[in-house]
């Protein structure tokens, strides 16, 4: 079977013309030897298989038959006599017909599976016999076809169905790189997150600790340093209200001093009031608005450099905004014989507390 698919469509058809040829001959000579022998049965059978035109239509050999007519030139080139061939009998053409159309289409699908050597020789045949097939039933002649005839290859179209199955590699290789997943970060384990969680905690609760106290200690501090100031206040130091100027004979009649002025504020003076010698002290303040006002032993009088008013040697104003006296201080003779000057009592003349003993000391 494998010799008989190998040879070609040419080798078929001259092995069946030479096959019919040579039956011709045969059934030329049988009358001859009929006249001289009488016919055999055997004759008989052969003869209608001789005398039987091959194929069913047309008087043109059908496929089935010519294959048995290679057959039988194959055998009998083989070492059989064209006779043995000749009254071999032939195969009925029903017969063959199911064995060649089954063979059909296992040669078709045989290139798929084969080597490409194979598949290539395999197909050539199967193509042409297919051809054949396909000549016998419309009544043309068979014989090879050409390509353009010829029905599409299913190897053809297998091999564009194994490059497309072949071909994604190629374009997953040329396909652009992606860019790299970032690597997601390792979520900790139950014990090492609990231990942040509670270190975490204890730090935030140690830092709300630590400035609690910082700030409870703060206020602490303060809250003492005004309890200290509190009960040590910022004081000034006053002179006493009372202080002594010493004895009587310090000052002569008609004398102003002054050196008490920047420590007491006190001018004590010795003068004649109404025809008395007295000595009192005065009060450095001018009735006005405050100022201190100046001795001026030339002009015998008081002045204020502020608004100029002027006061006499016993205090009373004459000239000025001032609107009253100076004011005396209280003045007695102290156990010791000093005056003692009392800032903490004053008199006023325009009140009549001049005439006040407590206010002037007599000489
Ligand atoms: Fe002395 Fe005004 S304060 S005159």
């Amino acid at each position: 079977m494998a010799e008989n698919k190998k040879m070609s469509t040419a080798e078929i058809l001259a092995a069946a013309r030479a096959a019919k040829a040579a039956k011709a001959e045969a059934v030329e000579a049988a009358p001859s030897a009929d006249a001289t022998d009488k016919p055999a049965p055997q004759p008989a059978a052969a003869k209608p298989a001789a005398a039987k035109p091959a194929g069913g239509a047309g008087g043109r050999p059908s496929v089935a038959e010519i294959m048995a007519l290679a057959r039988a030139k194959k055998e009998a080139e083989q070492g059989g006599s064209p006779a043995a061939a000749a009254e071999k009998p032939a195969p009925k053409p029903a017969a063959p017909k199911a064995p060649a159309a089954e063979k059909a289409p296992a040669a078709e699908k045989a290139p798929v599976a084969k080597p490409a050597a194979k598949a290539a020789a395999a197909k050539s045949v199967t193509r042409d016999t297919a051809s054949i097939l396909a000549a016998a039933r419309t009544g043309a002649k068979p014989g090879p076809v050409s390509k353009a005839d010829a029905p599409p290859r299913p190897a053809v179209a297998a091999e564009s169905a194994a490059a497309v199955v072949k071909a994604p590699p190629a374009k997953l290789a040329a396909a652009p790189a992606l860019p790299p997943k970032p690597v997601k970060p390792v979520a900790k384990k139950g014990a090492e997150a609990e231990q942040d969680r509670r270190g975490f905690l204890e730090m935030a609760l140690g830092s709300f600790m630590a400035t609690g106290f910082t700030a409870l200690s703060m206020t602490g501090g303060l809250f003492g340093l005004g309890l200290a100031r509190f009960m040590f206040p910022n004081v000034l130091a006053e002179p006493p209200s009372r202080f002594k100027v010493g004895f009587r004979e310090g000052f002569p009649a008609g004398k102003v001093e002054t050196k008490y002025v920047a420590q007491y504020g006190v001018w004590v003076v010795n003068s004649d009031i109404g025809g008395q010698q007295q000595i009192y002290a005065l009060k450095t303040v001018c009735t006005h608005l405050g100022c201190t006002p100046n001795w001026l032993e030339a002009e015998q009088k008081f002045k204020c450099p502020c608004h100029g008013s002027g006061f006499y040697k016993d205090g009373v104003n004459f000239e000025g905004p001032a609107p009253r006296p100076l004011e005396r201080y209280a003045i007695r003779i102290a156990d010791d014989g000093q005056l003692e000057i009392d800032k903490g009592r004053t008199y006023h003349e325009e009140l009549g507390q001049w005439a006040d003993p407590e206010s002037y000391i007599t000489v």
